[in-house]
C-alpha cells in the first residue's frame, strides 16, 4: 500500500509504545522508514519492542516515563534528541481503562486515567509543540481516541471523559498551531483485541462473543488496519487532513446509532412474510 520510504528522515516518538497498538504502529512505521523513539513506565515491554524493531533492520530508542509527570515528559524528549537528533511526530497513545459502575469510583480512580490520557496528552503535546514553534519547525501529533470520546458510554466514565478532552484539544490546536505548520489528528479505533485493553474491558467469554456477534463485520480490528491509517496520517501524504478523526471500528458505532439497525437480527422469513402481504395489498 505504501511505498517503503514513506516515512524515511522521520523521528516519531509513541507513548506506550512497547505494547498492543502502540508497538503495532511503532513496527510499523519504522517498516516504513521512521527512526522511532518509545516511551511508557515499563522498561520490559519497550526494550523487546525496541529490539524486535532493529532486529528487523530499524533504529529505534526507547525510555521509562510516566507522562503524567512532566518533568519525566521532558527527560525522556531529550534523551529521545540526544539520540536521534530531534523528534518531528508525536503519537499519543499511552492511556489507562478498566470498567466500573460509576457510583463505585473512589477520586484517584478518575484521576488515575484522566492523568494518564488527558494529562499526560498535554504534556506530550506541549512539549514537543513548544520545541517545534521555538525551532519555526513542522511537526504532526496523531492522538488515539476512542469512538465513545463523542458519544460517551456508560461504565467507563473517566475513559471517556479524558478521550472527550484528547479529542476537543486535537480540534482546537489543530487550528491554533496551523500556522506553525503543526498538524493534529486523532484515530478512533473501534475494537482491537489487546492484552492491556481485553484484559480490563472484556468481562468475560461470553461477553466477548457478544461483541463479536453483533458487530456488523462480525470481527474485530486487525492491528495492521489500524497501523497503515496511522502511517498514512503522520506521513506527508495527508498533509491537509488537519484537525480529523478518523474512525476505524468496521462500522460498529454506526451499528448502535441508527434506530433501525437491530433490523439486521429479523429472520428472512419474516421480511418475506411482509413482503407478500405488501403485494396483497
Ligand atoms: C475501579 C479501579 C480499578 C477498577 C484501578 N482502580 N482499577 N477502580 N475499578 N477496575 C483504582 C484504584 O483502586 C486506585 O484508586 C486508582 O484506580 C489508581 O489505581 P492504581 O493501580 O494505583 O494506578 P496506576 O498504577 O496508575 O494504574 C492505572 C490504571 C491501570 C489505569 C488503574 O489499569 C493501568 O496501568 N492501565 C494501563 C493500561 C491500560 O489501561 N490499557 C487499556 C487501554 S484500552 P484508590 O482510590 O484505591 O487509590 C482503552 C480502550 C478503550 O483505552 C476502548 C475499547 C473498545
Ligand atoms: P495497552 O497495550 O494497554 O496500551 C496502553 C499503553 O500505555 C501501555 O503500553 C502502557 O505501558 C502505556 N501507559 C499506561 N499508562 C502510562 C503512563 N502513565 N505513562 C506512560 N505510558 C503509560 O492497550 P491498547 O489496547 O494497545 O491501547 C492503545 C491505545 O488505543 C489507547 O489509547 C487506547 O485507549 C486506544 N484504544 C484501544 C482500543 C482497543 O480495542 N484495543 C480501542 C479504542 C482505543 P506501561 O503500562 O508500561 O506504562
Amino acid at each position: 500500500m505504501f511505498q517503503s520510504n514513506l516515512l524515511a528522515g522521520r523521528v516519531i516518538l509513541i507513548t506506550g509504545g512497547g505494547t498492543g497498538l502502540g508497538r503495532a504502529m511503532a513496527l510499523r512505521l519504522a517498516e516504513l522508514g521512521a527512526k522511532m523513539f518509545l516511551v511508557a513506565r515499563r522498561e520490559g515491554p519497550l526494550a523487546q519492542t525496541a529490539a524486535e524493531i532493529r532486529a528487523a533492520g530499524g533504529q529505534c530508542g526507547h525510555a521509562a516515563c510516566d507522562v503524567r509527570d512532566p518533568a519525566a515528559v521532558e527527560a525522556s524528549l531529550v534523551a529521545a534528541e540526544q539520540q536521534f537528533g530531534r523528534v518531528d511526530t508525536l503519537i499519543n497513545n499511552a492511556a489507562g481503562n478498566f470498567i466500573a459502575r460509576t457510583e463505585t469510583l473512589s477520586p484517584n480512580a478518575f484521576a488515575a486515567v484522566v492523568g494518564i490520557v488527558l494529562h499526560g496528552t498535554f504534556h506530550c503535546t506541549l512539549a514537543l509543540g513548544r520545541r517545534w514553534i521555538a525551532a519555526k519547525q513542522p511537526g504532526t501529533v496523531l492522538n488515539i481516541v476512542t469512538t465513545y470520546a463523542e458519544s460517551g458510554s456508560g461504565f467507563v466514565v473517566p475513559s471517556a471523559c479524558a478521550k472527550a478532552g484528547v479529542l476537543a484539544m486535537t480540534r482546537s490546536l489543530a487550528v491554533e498551531w496551523a500556522r506553525y505548520n503543526i498538524r493534529l489528528n486523532a484515530i478512533a479505533p473501534g475494537p482491537f483485541p489487546t492484552e492491556g485493553a481485553w484484559s480490563r474491558l472484556m468481562p468475560s467469554q461470553e461477553y466477548e462473543e457478544h461483541a463479536r456477534n453483533s458487530h456488523p463485520m462480525k470481527r474485530f480490528g486487525r492491528h495492521e488496519e489500524l497501523a497503515n491509517l496511522a502511517a498514512y496520517l503522520v506521513s506527508d501524504q495527508s498533509a491537509y487532513v488537519n484537525g480529523e478523526c478518523v474512525v476505524i471500528d468496521g462500522g460498529l458505532w454506526l451499528r448502535g446509532a441508527g434506530e433501525f439497525n437491530d433490523l439486521v437480527d429479523l429472520p428472512d422469513s419474516l421480511w418475506e412474510a411482509m413482503e407478500q402481504a405488501r403485494k396483497r395489498n
